[in-house]
C-alpha cells in the first residue's frame, strides 16, 4: 500500500485515500476552520490522496445548506487556503470532487442543532426555504421530497457551464486532481440508471443515451482542466435493485469515461433509490472495482467497508484495484495510514517532522508486542 501511483504527472505517494465524505459544515457553502482542520489533520496522517467533500457547482446544486460550494470567487479563497495548507505541511494529494445533487437537493444536515435530538434527518426536505430540483425525470426521491422538473436542453447548458466554472476555479485552488461524481443517485447518477431516468428523448433509453449528458459535462469538464492533472470519476456501479444498471452496463459506462480522459474511476456503489436492497460486508463493493478494473482495462479505486491494512494490502496485491479508499475510518483516526505503517514495520513512511517521536514509539510499542 505504501507504493506509490502515477496518474498523468501526478504521483500519489502511496495508496490509501481518504474517501470523499460531506460534512454539512459550510455556511452559504463557504469552507472555514472546521475544513481547515479536518482536511488539515487527515492529510498530515499518511493517506496518499485526499478528497474534498461533495463540492456543489451551484447554490441550487447543493444537497443542504450545509454543503460546500465552488461557484463563488469567495469559494475559491477558502479552498485554497486549505489547499496550500496540505501542499506546504504535509505529502498528501488533494482532490476535489465536483457534484449537483440534482433530485436529492434541497434537504436537511443530517442532524438536529438541538443536542437533545439524536434522530437522522438525511434525505429530508427543509423545514423551509426548499428551492426547486432538476432531475432527467420529474420523479420524486421518495414521498416526502419535492419532485423535480424534467431537465430541458437549456437546463443541460447551464449545468454544463456551471461544472466547467467550478472546475476553472478548482484550478485557481491549486488542487492536484478533479473528480466528477456520477454516483450515489445525484444529477449525473440519475441519468445513468434507468430507475430515475425514464426520458424518451436521446437522453434516456439505452446506456449510450443516458451516457450522453454525463459525458458530456465530463468533456467540457476535461478541456477545461490542464492535461497534466488527472481527473476520476465516481459511479455507483450497482443500484443494488432489479430494475437497475446491469454488470454490463457499468462495464461500458467506465469504458466511455475512460474515453473520454477518465484516468481512474471510483467505484461505489448504491444510494440510486431507496427500494436499494444493498448486501453488505467486508470490502463489500471491491468485487465491482475488480470487475471494471479486468475487463473495462481501466485504473480503479475501491471503497466500502475497506479497514484493516491487510484488507488494502490484499485488494492491491490481488489486483482488484489501484487505490483503495477509506471513509469512515477517516473520521475516527486521521492517522490510519500513518498507524498502517507503523504495524507492518514499514521504515519509509515519513510522519509530519513535528510527530515523529509520537510515530517513533508506536513503532517501538508494536516491536515489543510481537517479540
Ligand atoms: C459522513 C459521510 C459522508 C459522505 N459523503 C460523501 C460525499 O460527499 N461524496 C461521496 O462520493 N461519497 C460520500 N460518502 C461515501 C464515502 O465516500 C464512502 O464511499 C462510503 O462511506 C463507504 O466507505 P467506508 O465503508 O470506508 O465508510 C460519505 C460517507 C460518509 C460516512
Amino acid at each position: 500500500m505504501f507504493v506509490p501511483l502515477q496518474l498523468r504527472e501526478l504521483t500519489v505517494p502511496n495508496r490509501v485515500v481518504v474517501s470523499p465524505m460531506c460534512m454539512y459544515s459550510a455556511m452559504n457553502g463557504e469552507v472555514n476552520d472546521f475544513h481547515l482542520v479536518h482536511y488539515g489533520a487527515r492529510a498530515s496522517g499518511g493517506a496518499g490522496l485526499i478528497f474534498t467533500e461533495m463540492t456543489d457547482v451551484s447554490a441550487d446544486a447543493r444537497i443542504t445548506p450545509g454543503c460546500a460550494g465552488m461557484y463563488d470567487a469567495k469559494h475559491v479563497a477558502a479552498w485554497k487556503r486549505i489547499v496550500d495548507y496540505v501542499h506546504t505541511n504535509t505529502g498528501a494529494k488533494f482532490a476535489l470532487q465536483l457534484a449537483h445533487a440534482g433530485r436529492k437537493g434541497s434537504t436537511r444536515k443530517p442532524w438536529s442543532e438541538d443536542p437533545s435530538d439524536k434522530r437522522d434527518y438525511s434525505d429530508q426536505p427543509l423545514e423551509n426555504g426548499n428551492w426547486g430540483l432538476i432531475a432527467p425525470s420529474p420523479l420524486a426521491w421518495s414521498e416526502t421530497n419535492t419532485t423535480p422538473r424534467e431537465m430541458t436542453r437549456a437546463d443541460m447548458d447551464r449545468v454544463g457551464s456551471d461544472f466547467v466554472r467550478a472546475t476553472l476555479m478548482g484550478e485557481q485552488a491549486s488542487f492536484d486532481m478533479l473528480e466528477l461524481h456520477c454516483g450515489h443517485g445525484y444529477l449525473l447518477s440519475s441519468f445513468l440508471t434507468p430507475i430515475s431516468n425514464q426520458r424518451t428523448d436521446e437522453y434516456g433509453g439505452s446506456i449510450e443515451n443516458r451516457l450522453r449528458f454525463p459525458i458530456e459535462v465530463f468533456e467540457a469538464m476535461r478541456a477545461a482542466w490542464p492535461k497534466h492533472k488527472p481527473m476520476s470519476v465516481r459511479i455507483s456501479a450497482t443500484d443494488w435493485h432489479d430494475d437497475g444498471l446491469t454488470a454490463e452496463d457499468s462495464i461500458a459506462i467506465a469504458e466511455a469515461f475512460a474515453q473520454a480522459g477518465a484516468d481512474l474511476i471510483d467505484v461505489s456503489a448504491g444510494q440510486t433509490t431507496p427500494l436499494a436492497k444493498p448486501v453488505y460486508g467486508r470490502m463489500f463493493q471491491t468485487p465491482l472495482a475488480d470487475r471494471i478494473r479486468n475487463e473495462a482495462r481501466v485504473r480503479t479505486m475501491a471503497v466500502g467497508n475497506i479497514f484493516e491494512p491487510d484488507h488494502v494490502n490484499s485488494i492491491l496485491a490481488a489486483g482488484r484495484a489501484d487505490l483503495c479508499a477509506l471513509a469512515r475510518p477517516h473520521l475516527m483516526d486521521a492517522n490510519w495510514s500513518l498507524r498502517a505503517a507503523a504495524e507492518l514495520g514499514y521504515g519509509k513512511i515519513a510522519p509530519p517532522k513535528q510527530y515523529r517521536t509520537g510515530y517513533a514509539q508506536m513503532q517501538r510499542t508494536l516491536a515489543r508486542k510481537d517479540s
